[in-house]
């Protein structure tokens, strides 16, 4: 499995040393973008995702959880990053009109939801979204339990995947640890992302080959 570690449990007095650990261990880095409006919560922006593109040799993996995703899109392409997901509840309509202005901008779309948006909201853009993002928390802030019925809603999403043909890759997002990502891999995930598991483990790197081997 590939695993997205989530900048947002760094050491943010330390994002240099964090992400030059990250060009070792990790897949892709994950980057929470939240803007208060969309979550109860406001991370950071293109004043830290500018500078760090440019230490950052892993694929940038960015979470837009913000009301108007679409207007970051431009900026993100030139800063390099190569995965963006937007939230279906941000976008709505606009949902396939995203995807395909990200893939004009060379980049790779994912569609993303919490946890009380049922996966059948995401089966129209089974062949156009590169990959879905499924939280396993309600997104807003590091560090929550992880809900175990996400289980059944990667399996059901895996499921029509397949039925449908599709290559769509399933990254979950939200209390991933060790103890769960065995069962997430069963249950047809593709990318794991973690925070608080391998920023505040002893040992990250070796926190981040456990999720991948597991
Ligand atoms: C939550 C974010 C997550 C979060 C994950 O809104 O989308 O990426 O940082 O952190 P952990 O792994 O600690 O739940
Ligand atoms: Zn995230």
């Amino acid at each position: 499995m590939l695993v997205s570690p989530s900048l947002l449990a760094a050491d943010f007095l330390s994002l240099r040393s964090e992400v030059e650990m990250l060009n070792k261990g990790a897949d892709w880095i994950h980057l929470d973008v939240m803007d208060g409006t969309l979550v109860p919560n406001i991370s950071f922006g293109f004043s830290v995702i500018d500078p760090l593109s440019s230490i950052a040799i892993k694929p940038l993996d960015t979470h837009l959880m913000v009301v108007h995703p679409e207007r970051w899109f431009e900026r993100l392409a030139s800063d390099g990053v190569s995965y963006v997901s937007f939230h279906l509840e941000a976008a709505g309509r606009r949902t396939s009109a995203n995807i395909a202005r990200i893939h004009e901008l060379g980049m790779k779309a994912g569609v993303a939801i919490n946890p009380d948006i049922s996966v059948n909201r995401l089966f129209p853009y089974i062949g156009k979204a590169d990959f879905f993002l499924i939280m396993s928390v309600f997104a807003g802030f590091g560090g929550q339990k992880f809900i175990y019925s996400s289980l059944d809603r990667i399996a059901s999403l895996r499921a029509e995947i397949e039925r449908r043909g599709g290559q769509a890759l399933i990254e979950v997002d939200g209390g991933v640890s060790a103890d769960n990502a065995a069962a997430l891999r069963q249950a047809g995930a593709d990318v794991l992302v973690a925070g608080s598991s391998v920023f505040k483990s002893p040992d990250p790197l070796a926190a981040m080959e456990t999720l991948r081997r597991a």
